[in-house]
C-alpha cells in the first residue's frame, strides 16, 4: 500500500483542522506544558524548547505515509484563530486507524473535542476508507471515555496493568468504532 493523502484543511462549524505551522508554537506551549492536560497522554510536560522540537516533526503534514504513522492536526478555533488542541489519526494497519486528542483546559467542556473528532472520523471512514478506528485510554481518564462514548465507540477491552505508563503499571481501556456503526450513528 502506498501513502494516504489527506485533503486539508477540514472546516467544521466552529473549527478548522489543518497542518501545523511554525507560528502555532505559542498556542501549543499553553497546553503541552500543562500537567493536567498531559496527565493521561504519553508525552511529558513540555517546555517551550521541547514543544518546538515536536512541532518541527508535525509541520506541513498532509499524508499518512505508512502503517504505524500518526497524522497530527492542529485544531484552530475559527472565531479567534487560536490553536486550541490537536487531533491525531494513526494509520494502524490495513484499513484500520487509531484516534487521539488533546485540548487546552480553557477549551474543555464546550464540545470542541467532539466536533474535531467527528471530522477526523469522517476523514478516516469517508475519505481514507478505513474499516475500524480504535482508541486507547488510561483507566481513570473519564473525560476521554465520555467523549469516546459520545462519538459511538464501544469499549472492547480492559487490560489490567496492560501498559507501563509514566513510571507505573497502569490499566488501559480499548475502544473501537466500525465504519458501519459510524454510518448508523450519524445524525
Ligand atoms: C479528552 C478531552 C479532549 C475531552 O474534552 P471535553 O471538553 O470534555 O470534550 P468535548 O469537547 O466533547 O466537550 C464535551 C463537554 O462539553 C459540554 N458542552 C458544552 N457545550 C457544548 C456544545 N456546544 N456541544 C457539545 N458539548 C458541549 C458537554 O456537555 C460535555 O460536558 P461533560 O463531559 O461534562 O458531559 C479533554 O479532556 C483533554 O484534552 N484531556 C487531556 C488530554 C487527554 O487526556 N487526551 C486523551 C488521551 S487518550
Amino acid at each position: 500500500m502506498s501513502g494516504l493523502a489527506v485533503d486539508l484543511p477540514i472546516a467544521t462549524e466552529r473549527l478548522v483542522l489543518r497542518a501545523h505551522r511554525t507560528d502555532d508554537l505559542d498556542d501549543l506551549v499553553r497546553f503541552h506544558g500543562d500537567p493536567e492536560v498531559v496527565r493521561y497522554v504519553p508525552w511529558p510536560v513540555r517546555d517551550r524548547a521541547a514543544t518546538a522540537e515536536t512541532l518541527e516533526a508535525k509541520l506541513g503534514q498532509t499524508t499518512l505515509d505508512e502503517p504505524g504513522k500518526w497524522l497530527v492536526l492542529a485544531v484552530e478555533l475559527r472565531s479567534t484563530g487560536t490553536v486550541i488542541g490537536e487531533v491525531l489519526l494513526k494509520w494502524a494497519s490495513d484499513r484500520q486507524g487509531e484516534l487521539g486528542f488533546a485540548f487546552g483546559r480553557d477549551h474543555h467542556g464546550q464540545g470542541y473535542a467532539a466536533e474535531a473528532a467527528r471530522a477526523v472520523l469522517g476523514l478516516a471512514f469517508d475519505d481514507l476508507g478505513f474499516h475500524r478506528v480504535s482508541a486507547v485510554v488510561v483507566d481513570g481518564n473519564d473525560a476521554s471515555t465520555r467523549l469516546l462514548e459520545r462519538l459511538g465507540f464501544r469499549q472492547e477491552a480492559r487490560h489490567v496493568d496492560g501498559v507501563f505508563f509514566k513510571g507505573a503499571w497502569t490499566t488501559s481501556l480499548v475502544f473501537a468504532l466500525l465504519e458501519d456503526e459510524w454510518r448508523a450513528g450519524r445524525p
